[in-house]
């Protein structure tokens, strides 16, 4: 069972609880209004439950500003006020506390639960929105629980609230905004090249977003319904949600068109005893690392009206939910230097050492900075406490100094003058500082990775081979490499015959792979080898990538404007390259692959209407993975044994199919080898079909025929 640290802080005095009480509700106050705070979840836990321990102690004492007894949020701003108050949750933190909870619960209306609603606590901000006959009337924040902020203005980048309900009804659904982690890295994205300051965290960035009025760009947020009640005037449906169990309200929010958790991997259940809530709980923890939204715990809720209706509420919390909180996903630890790195691209990247601290199970000693002018903006000095988050695969990154924390002994942090790479210049014109040699500077690296396994696969070329290559002059670009000659090669330190003759013979094979490698190769920032087969895939042939403009490249699926923008713009800078090795004789098409109809024609017309129709490499519905998502796991055998996971991807993709390395519902298949681990469970648990090497290879027969070296 998923349990966190129970310690409270210890308040010795009278003095001591008040400094805890104004410490807690600034905390609290910065949270609610801003999704900053200067203590870490972990931190204003504890000193909540410091806080409570002294208040059941000393009653007569308890201060008014105590945030036990208040609405959590109390700080914000609202004038909408809530037909009904917008309360908060009680936590609990370990299975023991949970059970004391249910047991007082069930004392309490005098019968066991026998209906457990069992749903991750997501991790955004509480909003109430408003429909009136089927229509979107308003959005409001939670406010202090009593009255709100009206944001209706930010309602139309929020997914999952519908513009109309699927019927005219009048109801308030109520549920959370927050940012999913792909919203948040194009959130992230946007604001920085509009020169905005990246948002701190998905819940940062949900608050944030929600609040702005102006801004001259879009980010979107999505919306998560957990519970509905009637409006003043809803009518009968009043009486029908009041005696609707909370999952059938749920059920029915969903139906009405409005987003909820249900398709996704931690979707609301019901359990019907405490043993069943305990193993959803530890099933949602162990899946947070993967989902593709911050959760910060699980919600239990009594199903039944009637057992809510007994529990009653109190002033901030329901009696018949709770919040079983997870670990924290941000700490605050001291920044101890600042490394500059210089990245394959030229890209000059700065990145934290942190004094090593555990956030949600693993430990963090590096966090990713922007850039130099985000560490301007925050103000960040070497020997700062700072706020770091961590979540899921999200890279750890810093948040914010915690400025009251200060000592005076922090020192300003050195921005470097020259490359740290190869002393060139600095190309300082955008906020992302590169080498002015760019991808020369790195030309190891960037020879190196063009030649490695995943892209043109030529043995034999490690990095020092490549060091030797560039230090003789032989090599400025990979291009160089399709020219090389014997008697050069044989010129250099330890290179005889058979290697040399085996090195030419591994860069005569890579001329002829397929574009999806070759231009995976070309290393343009921002598309790796998955990305690079769907572009591949989608235009066939590098003159048709090199001619798409940045609306052509958005029909590739998962490049939106800024990326296809950043796509245009370095192939506008690589093209001398690609010239190169097309005149080097490098392949430049995708076997396999049918090229999308040219711009205004019919048939584009044609194939408009049906995004998968065009150029998606002759996905025909004859390949035996069309429409399928599969995932790979384990060690390959049979025929199989020699691909790489990178090679297995590309068969799945050639044969049709989308490859992924998560399962999840949408999984259609898992091909699992020996030592399969955790994704083997995970489809067993969701019933998705399981395939061992062998079976796969048979289905995909013809395709794997063509794999090269099988
Ligand atoms: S039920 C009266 N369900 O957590 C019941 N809340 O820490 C109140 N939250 O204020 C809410 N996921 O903003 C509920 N599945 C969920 C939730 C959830 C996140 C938020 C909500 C609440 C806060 C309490």
């Amino acid at each position: 069972m998923v349990t966190m640290t129970n310690s409270a802080a210890v308040l010795a005095d009278t003095a001591a609880y008040a400094a805890a009480v104004e410490q807690a509700s600034v905390a609290a106050a910065a949270y609610y209004a801003t999704g900053e705070s200067a203590l870490d979840d972990d931190a204003y836990d504890r000193l909540a439950r410091g806080i409570a321990a002294y208040e059941a102690d000393h009653p007569e004492e308890v201060l008014a500003a105590s945030p036990t007894g208040k609405v959590a949020g109390g700080a914000a701003v609202g004038d909408v006020p809530h037909t009904v108050p917008m309360l908060s949750l009680d936590n609990v933190f370990s299975a023991e506390q949970f059970a004391t909870w249910t047991a007082s619960l069930e004392r309490r209306i005098g019968r066991p639960v026998t209906a457990w609603s069992v749903e991750p606590k997501l991790d955004g901000l509480a909003v109430a929105a408003r429909y009136r006959d089927g229509r979107f009337e308003r959005l409001i924040t939670r406010g202090d629980g009593t009255a709100g902020e009206d944001v209706s203005h930010a309602a139309g980048a929020v997914v999952g609230l519908p513009e109309r309900l699927a019927e005219p009804v009048t109801i308030e659904v109520r549920g959370e905004i927050l940012m999913t982690n792909d919203q948040f890295d194009q959130g992230n994205a946007i604001r920085t090249e509009h020169g905005g300051a990246p948002f701190a965290n998905p819940r940062n960035g949900a608050a944030g977003t929600l609040r702005a009025k102006d801004r001259a760009y879009r980010v979107e947020t999505t919306f998560f319904a957990y519970g509905a009640l009637p409006l003043p005037d809803s009518g009968e449906l009043g009486e029908t949600l009041a005696e609707l169990p909370h999952s059938e309200v749920l059920s029915y929010v969903a139906e009405l068109g409005v987003h909820t958790a249900a398709g996704t991997d931690v979707a609301p259940v019901l359990a019907a005893t405490v043993e069943e809530v305990r193993a959803r709980v530890d099933a949602i923890g162990s899946l947070r690392a993967a989902l593709p939204f911050g959760i910060d715990g699980i919600v239990i809720k009594a199903d039944l009206a009637a057992d809510q209706r007994e529990a009653g509420s109190g002033t901030r919390a329901p009696r018949w939910a709770i919040a079983y909180k997870l670990p924290a996903v941000e700490k605050i630890t001291r920044l101890l230097a600042v490394e500059w790195n210089v990245g394959r691209t030229g890209i000059i990247a700065p990145r934290a050492v942190l004094e090593p601290v555990e956030i949600d199970g693993s430990t963090v000693g590096y966090a990713t900075l922007h850039n130099p002018a985000d560490i301007t903006r925050r103000d960040l000095r070497l020997g700062d406490q700072v706020m770091v988050y961590k979540a899921g695969d999200i890279i750890p990154r810093i948040e914010a100094p915690v400025v009251h924390l200060r000592t005076g002994d922090e020192t300003p942090i050195d921005f470097p003058e020259s490359c740290p790479q190869c002393g060139s210049d600095i190309d300082t014109s955008e906020q992302r500082w590169r080498c002015t040699r760019g991808r020369n500077c790195r030309l190891v690296a960037s020879v190196s990775y063009a030649a490695g396994r995943d892209q043109l696969d030529i043995e034999g070329l490690g990095s020092t081979r490549v060091v030797q290559l560039v230090d003789a002059g032989l090599v400025a670009d990979f291009a160089d490499l399709f020219t090389l000659e014997r008697e050069q090669l044989l010129a250099l330190d330890r290179m005889g015959e058979t290697s040399t003759d085996n090195l030419l013979a591994a860069i005569e094979t890579a001329r002829t792979r397929p574009l999806s490698r070759v231009f995976c190769a070309l290393g343009v920032r921002g598309t790796g080898r998955s990305m690079s087969r769907r572009i591949a895939r989608y235009f066939a042939t590098m003159d048709r990538i090199v001619a798409a403009d940045v609306e052509t490249l958005q029909r590739v699926d998962g490049i939106g404007k800024e990326k296809a923008a950043a796509v245009v713009a370095e192939l506008v800078e690589l093209a001398p390259l690609i010239d190169k090795l097309v005149a080097a004789g490098v392949s430049m098409t995708e076997p396999g692959a049918t090229p999308p109809p040219e711009a205004g024609t019919e048939e584009e017309a044609a194939a408009g209407a049906d995004p998968e129709a065009a150029g998606t490499g002759g996905t025909g519905s004859a390949l035996p993975l069309a429409g399928m998502t599969v995932v790979v796991t384990g060690a390959m055998s049979g025929a199989l044994e020699k691909l790489s996971r990178n090679q297995m991807n590309e068969l799945i993709e050639r044969a049709g199919g989308k490859s992924s390395s998560s399962v999840s519902k949408r999984t259609s298949l898992l091909v699992a080898g020996d030592k399969a681990g955790s994704k083997r469970t995970k489809a067993e648990d969701l019933g998705v079909r399981i395939a061992v090497p062998e079976e796969f290879a048979e289905l995909v027969g013809a395709f794997l025929a063509a794999e090269e070296g099988v």
